[in-house]
């Protein structure tokens, strides 16, 4: 057992995690954010993903000791208050969430991506989402949102 200190989407906390126990678990049962979702559980479908100060990582296949004294964000954290996200703006307006379990991991990884290229093109769009599996939408929408989002933010810089 070990205790575990976090920034989670901006708020101090802390939690006691269990030996060799993931973030993901941590997250969702130990600290209530279930926003990241709980996929494959073996690397393979990007659901869980989240920022670790600043990186996507998979939550499943991450300690959560390693999480201590660090930055993570999920995609609740990406708001702005009652004020979403460009990049959840453009999936609502594009319809580039169906059943919406892939959602809150592509928007994370989305966001990581623009966080590191405000101007990414189409092929980095698709190479940044890479790891995350949508059964529903054949991803075209996805990207396009992603690129729209984009669009938007550099029209809100100037
Ligand atoms: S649940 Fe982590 S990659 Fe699928
Ligand atoms: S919207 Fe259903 S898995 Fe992507």
């Amino acid at each position: 057992m070990r205790a575990v200190r976090l920034e989670l989407n901006g708020v101090e906390v802390a939690a006691v995690a269990e030996g060799g126990e993931t973030l993901l678990t941590l997250l969702r049962e130990r600290l209530g954010d279930t926003s990241p979702k709980a996929g494959c559980l073996q690397g393979t479908c990007g659901a869980c993903t989240v920022l670790l100060d600043g990186e996507p990582v998979l939550a499943c296949l991450t300690l959560a000791e390693l999480a201590d004294g660090r930055r993570v964000t999920t995609v609740r954290g990406l708001a702005d208050g009652p004020r979403l996200h460009p990049l959840q703006e453009a999936f609502m307006d594009g319809f580039a969430a169906q059943c919406g379990f892939c959602t809150p991991g592509m928007l994370v990884a989305a966001k990581a991506l623009l966080d590191r290229d405000p101007n990414p093109t189409r092929e980095q769009v698709i190479e940044a989402i890479s790891g995350n599996v949508c059964r529903c939408t054949g991803y075209t929408p996805i990207v396009d949102a992603i690129l729209e989002a984009a669009r938007r933010m550099a029209g809100r810089r100037g």
